[in-house]
């Protein structure tokens, strides 16, 4: 080793130690009586001292030193002056007075540099990423989890799961994203399709009798990337035989109380709050609600109809839903013109046609640009609904109910932020059940898998197969945690015959069901358990324990919106003899 000991280690009881340090220099102060350096490293930064006993040629080589050297020092452990110790460092109460330097490496002046407090553009970070993941924050962010993946790995080992690797060329698994396509040297013409989880492989690891799969598996999906979305991203993969969905919701619940506890200090109770798909949606209008705060969403459609105030009479009698959202004293904060850019705000990101306000008045009466669209007894009825008090400020939609969802969740999340009503350091857990088996894709004019193609429907819902699949929910169950989806999963169906029937229903004729999946029918009809699973976003694991709102800050190579890797400079050209090689031409776009 070029080094004794780490950046982090020495304390009082090495005074008097002879030692060697390697590390960055993270800034150098020249304090006439000396040189000062901070030498850093991923342990921690010890102060390394030049003083005047160092001699004029060490004493001028030390004060040639730029931030990022990398440099070997030799010294004594000495306690620091009276008065001089930095009770923020772990090594604050010792400097060490070196009397040997060794540039290992000098630095070009950097971009940035790791110490500095603002934030260079994301861009920038990215590009020069090994310069980024020298920053404390992003180090700590690494660490973590690294140690959430041992976490879930020796959980799953002292539970019997087996621990397999799943291949990363394989053929397409529908998870509802575009897939990533590898073209085939040997097979022009072909492609491999990387995988957007290991789903059908899980499936055959339960029939081939492995009963408990685990993976750290890397998932590729093409799609529209968001702050909690990435092209590549990792899934804790799991999947059992012979379970029910509580068995598998059972040892994930496991597996949080153990995060919780090791990672936050925090102890569960379990089971872990489970709320159906359908109270997820009236209550708090998505299928991922933050539930660290209440706010929920209240009915008011009936009352609507009452109504003289033309909107809310309208949607309410054309089959549409007036709900609301009671803000608890936050009239004040809302003037006018904020309640303005709300409702510009749901108009564009939501697609509202307006936004229905009242304030609650000191003496209890709801008053709003529109109230005297309403008769006083019917805001009386409306502020009884409401729960109003005075102070409060209430928030209306009238739209199609997937509509009043999306505002009402927006407006919630947002003005739940806004007056601070959680502690956003706090962790909130909770599973949604009973998903809906299918969901209309009006775009394609066809249902379309909720979740993926092989989940099983709730065995009392089969009826409704073929005459009304809206009212088929499926044994599905996902993971939330602060607002965010964090897992999902499902029981699967083990029966070849249900199968084809989804697929039938989903549009997958018999022909493509055989040529994209014919392994897992075949597959089903030679001795197939009961089995079910599920996968957790590690990536966004990660981002919940660590209270971070980015997921590029919790991979270490992470690729931007626009799906490139700025480092590399990916993805790039490639030589034409490769082209040739794999017989694919480029298409230029106007040449089509
Ligand atoms: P699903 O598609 O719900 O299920 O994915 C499981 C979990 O993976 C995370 N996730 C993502 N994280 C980052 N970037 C993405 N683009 C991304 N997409 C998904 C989410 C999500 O909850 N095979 C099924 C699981 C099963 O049924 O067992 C599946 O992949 O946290
Ligand atoms: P209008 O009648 O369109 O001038 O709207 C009167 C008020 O009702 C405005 O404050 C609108 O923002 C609000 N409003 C209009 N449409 C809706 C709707 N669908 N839901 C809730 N509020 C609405």
């Amino acid at each position: 080793m070029l080094r004794t000991h780490t950046c982090g280690e020495l304390n009082s009881h090495h005074v008097g130690h002879e030692v060697s340090l390697c590390g960055w220099v993270d800034v150098n102060r020249d304090h006439g009586g000396g040189i000062f350096i901070d030498l850093r490293d991923r342990y921690g930064i010890t102060q390394v001292v030049f003083g005047p006993d160092s001699g004029a040629a060490l004493l001028e080589e030390a004060a040639r030193l730029r931030p990022e050297d990398v440099i070997r020092i030799w010294g004594r452990v000495a306690r620091r002056p009276e008065g001089q110790d930095n009770p923020k460092l772990a090594t604050g109460e010792i400097e060490v007075r070196s009397h040997r330097l060794e540039v290992l490496n000098r630095a070009e002046r950097p971009p940035f540099t790791p110490r500095q407090r603002d934030l260079p553009n994301e861009d920038l970070r990215l590009r020069y990423r090994y310069l980024d993941l020298r920053r404390r924050e992003m180090q700590e962010t690494l660490i973590l989890r690294s140690r959430i993946i041992k976490i879930m790995r020796d959980y799953f080992e002292e539970h019997n799961f087996i621990d397999v690797e799943t291949p990363v060329l394989g053929r397409s698994t529908p998870e509802g994203a575009r897939d990533y396509l590898v073209p085939s040297r040997v097979h022009h013409g072909h492609f491999y399709a990387l995988p957007q989880s290991p789903q059908l492989y899980k499936q055959i690891m339960m029939i081939a009798g492995y009963d408990r799969y685990v993976q750290v598996a890397r998932c590729f999906r093409d799609e529209d990337l968001r702050a909690d979305r990435q092209p590549e991203f990792t899934q804790l993969d799991v999947e059992m035989s012979f379970v029910e969905a509580d068995d598998v919701m059972g040892m994930i619940d496991g597996l949080m109380v153990q995060l919780a506890k090791e990672i936050r200090g925090i102890e569960l109770k379990t089971p872990l709050p489970r709320l159906t798909y359908d109270e997820a949606m009236e209550r708090f209008g998505h299928d991922a609600p933050d539930l660290r705060f209440g706010m929920e969403i209240v009915d008011c459609t009936d009352l609507a109809r009452e109504a003289e105030f033309r909107v809310f009479r309208a949607v309410a009698e054309e089959g549409g839903r007036v709900r609301g959202i009671n803000a608890q004293g936050a009239a004040a904060q809302y003037s006018r013109k904020i309640l303005d850019e709300l409702t510009e705000y749901v108009k564009h990101d939501f697609g509202a046609k307006g936004l229905a306000w009242f304030r609650v008045e000191p003496d209890g009466k709801l008053w709003s640009p529109t109230s005297k669209n309403f008769s006083d007894s019917l805001l009386a009825k409306i502020a009884e609904r409401m729960s109003a008090k005075p102070g409060d400020l209430l928030l209306f939609s009238a739209d199609s109910f997937d509509i009043t969802c999306k505002v009402l969740n927006g407006l919630r999340r947002r003005l739940g932020a806004e007056l601070k009503l959680y502690d956003p350091t706090s962790m909130h857990f909770s599973w949604i059940v009973d998903f809906p088996m299918f969901e209309w894709d009006a775009e394609e004019n066809r249902w379309g898998a909720k979740h993926h193609p092989f989940t099983a429907p709730k065995p009392a819902d089969l009826q409704y197969l073929k005459t009304d699949p809206e009212r088929m929910r499926a044994v599905a169950y996902d993971l939330v945690i602060n607002g965010y989806e964090a897992g999902g999963g499902t029981i699967r169906i083990h029966d070849n015959q249900v199968q084809q029937e989804v697929f039938n229903l989903l549009g997958i004729n018999e022909e493509t069901a055989r040529e994209r999946f014919g392994f897992l029918l075949d597959a089903l009809k030679f001795g197939a358990p009961p089995h079910g699973g599920i996968a957790l976003g590690i990536d966004r694991v990660v981002m919940l324990f660590g209270g971070l709102d980015n997921i590029r800050d919790c991979i270490a190579f992470p690729k931007t919106q626009k799906a490139s890797d700025l480092m590399t400079d990916a993805p790039g050209l490639v030589d034409p003899k490769q082209l040739r090689e794999l017989g694919v031409r480029v298409v230029r776009a106007d040449e089509k």
